[in-house]
């Protein structure tokens, strides 16, 4: 395999591009419909400026967090992408050793296209495990199951996929499935117009009673709820119990028009009031994206299609070099806003 060269994020989403099957580069980079919320999730960056202090003795860094009972080395994750055979033959566990190498929390993803014991087996740093909602509470409680034993040590609850969003681009190719994620009792509807975007991953049915089975499930491990954008959301799950709030609008991959995360970020920690921890995904892909999001609140953030992008340029190596990437332009972000740790990123910081 040649040597990554790549400086940035996005030059490995170009190598995505040049490389992968036109079919599998549109399920990865694509979104909903018009793809609004894919573009405002970056446009939402680009529009906050940084004001830096002058003068801070920012000689050494320190990049570490603590999140939800783990020690982790930087606050830089890896978020739940369906399918990752897609990008490379090694699928999740390439990502799973790069997530290692990197010292990235990996939230392994329902969908997945290998077994979770393989992941396991591949890896040698945390896991979180996210859950889709397989429509019955014993197809789901199965799997939950699965993911305790196999040393997850969280559950992250998607719950902004009522119904798979309208994604235009999407076709999938044959011969990669999703392993887990079948459940029996499903059948694809024999109406056209919905077989497009019907899924056993759609959780129609779910709701706000449904937490405490899941917890109850998992023995009672953290629990996140991935998709929340609003405040009532964010104080309802936390005086249910909830551990963490992840602010996500899917990547733009569900509703189009949904705010752009980083818009969403102050509601939900006005909601929280620092008693879940807060997650944000969609759009980062510089150093200085992370900063923004943690400095309003953010404990962690995720990255998504860069991962699949890192996966199908150079498999672990891919996936090591994207977190290694970010971390180092957060860290160089960091000394040049005039903050020595995380907890000196504040809100004051962003204009
Ligand atoms: C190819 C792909 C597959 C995804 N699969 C899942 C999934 O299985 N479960 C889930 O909760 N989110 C899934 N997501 C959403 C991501 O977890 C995340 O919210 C989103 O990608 C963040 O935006 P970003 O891609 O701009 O970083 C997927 C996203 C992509 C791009």
């Amino acid at each position: 395999m040649e040597p990554l060269t790549q400086l940035n994020l996005d030059e490995f989403e170009s190598v995505a591009r040049d490389t992968l099957p036109a079919v599998t580069y549109d399920f990865i980079a694509g979104g909903a419909e018009d793809e609004r919320s894919v573009a405002a999730n970056r446009a939402a960056f680009q529009r906050r400026g940084l004001r830096n202090r002058a003068l801070v003795d920012v000689a050494t860094r320190d990049l570490r967090t603590g999140l939800l009972g783990l020690d982790l080395p930087h606050p830089i994750l890896l978020a739940p992408t369906a399918l990752h055979r897609l990008a490379h033959p090694d699928g999740e566990l390439a990502t799973a050793r790069g997530a290692s190498a990197a010292g990235a929390l990996y939230t392994v993803s329902t969908a997945t296209s290998t077994r979770l014991e393989d992941i396991a087996a591949a890896s040698s740093g945390p896991r979180w495990f996210q859950l889709y909602h397989l429509g019955t509470r014993e197809a789901s409680e199965e799997l939950i199951r699965l993911a305790v034993k196999t040393g997850h040590r969280a559950i992250v609850l998607t719950v902004d996929v009522p119904l798979l969003g309208r994604r235009e681009r999407d076709l999938l190719p044959p011969g990669v499935a999703m392993v887990h994620a079948h459940e029996p009792a499903w059948a694809p509807p024999t109406d056209d117009r919905s077989r497009a975007w019907a899924s056993p991953i759609a959780s129609a049915n779910l709701t706000w009673d449904d937490l405490a089975w899941i917890r109850a499930a998992s023995g009672g491990l953290p629990l996140l709820l991935k998709g929340v954008v609003r405040g009532d959301d964010a104080k309802r799950a936390v005086d249910l119990g909830v551990d963490g709030l992840w602010v996500s609008n899917h990547g733009g991959r569900q509703l189009d028009g949904a705010i752009a995360t980083l818009d969403a970020l102050a509601d939900v920690v006005a909601a929280v009031r620092g008693k879940a921890a807060i997650v944000v995904d969609g759009g980062i892909r510089r150093g200085t994206d992370a900063l923004k999001a943690l400095a309003l609140g953010a404990d962690a953030v995720a990255i998504g299609r860069p991962q699949m992008y890192g996966l199908a340029a150079g498999g672990a190596g891919g996936v090591q070099r994207v977190v290694e990437l970010l971390c180092a332009e957060l860290d160089l972000a960091m000394a040049l806003v005039g903050a020595a740790s995380l907890d000196a990123l504040t809100p004051d910081l962003v204009a």
